[in-house]
């Protein structure tokens, strides 16, 4: 029997990707991934086998690793970020355990509201939620009591999947929720590309966050009560007199 590594390839930098998640990788027979992942590390990996597919992809690829693992071969799936974190380690973890496949081990990768967060400064400096917009798999009617949860327990904000082409409005219909339990004023950021090339940021109000275009790369926070802008960075306090 082989193995399965699900493995976080952090934010896209190589740089950034974790010592073990690197040894897997050139361990490995073989690299699965949605292409776009597949195409970030290939020239690392010049003579490795990979298979590849496209977005919707996700339960094929797990079905691809049991199967490769089970002929004996040593399978790294791969996914951006964390594997944990709206990654693959969950939708493996659950087809190994319906093909009956027990060895599976999930390397953890530096997620987008870390990386994200070191580039704004220290917008996380206190409690925190990771909330993704993509009513895909969740309906929006979660997302947004989530989101109004979050306002209303004082929580700093991690957004995911803040918008992309067919749901171009779904960061304005956020921001227009938390609105109704938070100030305009509050600090607010996001990062596009991280670790990758084109990598930008931004620091703006709550209510200018309302305006703002995103797309499916970029990372958005949104501050607590206490976060604060300076020098175009966030802070958010963790409450020593300073
Ligand atoms: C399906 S989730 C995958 C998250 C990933 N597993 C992680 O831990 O970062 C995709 C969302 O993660 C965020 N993201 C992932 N990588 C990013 C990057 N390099 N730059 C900006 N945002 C990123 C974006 O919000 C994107 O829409």
């Amino acid at each position: 029997m082989g193995k399965i590594y699900v493995v976080g390839l952090g934010p896209g930098d190589s740089e950034m990707m974790t010592r073990k998640a690197a040894k897997v990788l050139s361990e490995s027979d073989i690299i699965v991934g949605y292409k776009g992942y597949t195409e970030l590390i290939r020239g690392d990996y010049p003579d490795k086998e990979f298979f590849e597919n496209g977005m919707r992809g996700e339960l094929e690829r797990c079905e691809k690793c049991v199967e490769l693992a089970k002929q004996g071969r040593r399978v790294a799936l791969i996914c951006s970020g964390d594997a944990g974190v709206y990654g693959m380690a969950s939708p493996l973890l659950e087809v190994a355990e319906r093909e009956g496949f027990d060895d599976v081990e999930v390397i953890p990768g530096v997620t987008a509201a870390l990386s994200g967060a070191a580039i704004l400064g220290a917008p996380l400096g206190h409690d925190f939620c990771v909330i993704s917009l993509s009513d895909l798999l969740t309906p929006w009617e979660v997302i947004e009591k989530r989101l109004t949860c979050a306002a209303e327990g004082d929580f700093c904000i991690a957004i995911y999947n803040p918008s992309s082409r067919k749901r171009s409005d779904y960061l304005k219909r956020a921001c227009e929720i938390l609105l109704r339990k938070l100030p305009g004023s509050t600090a607010c950021g996001y990062v596009r590309n991280i670790g990758r090339v084109g990598c930008e940021k931004k620091v703006c109000s709550l209510e200018e966050l309302a305006v703002e275009q995103t797309d499916m790369f970029v990372t958005v926070f949104v501050g607590n009560s206490r976060t604060r802008i300076s020098g175009g960075r966030l802070i958010t306090p963790r409450g020593y007199e300073v």
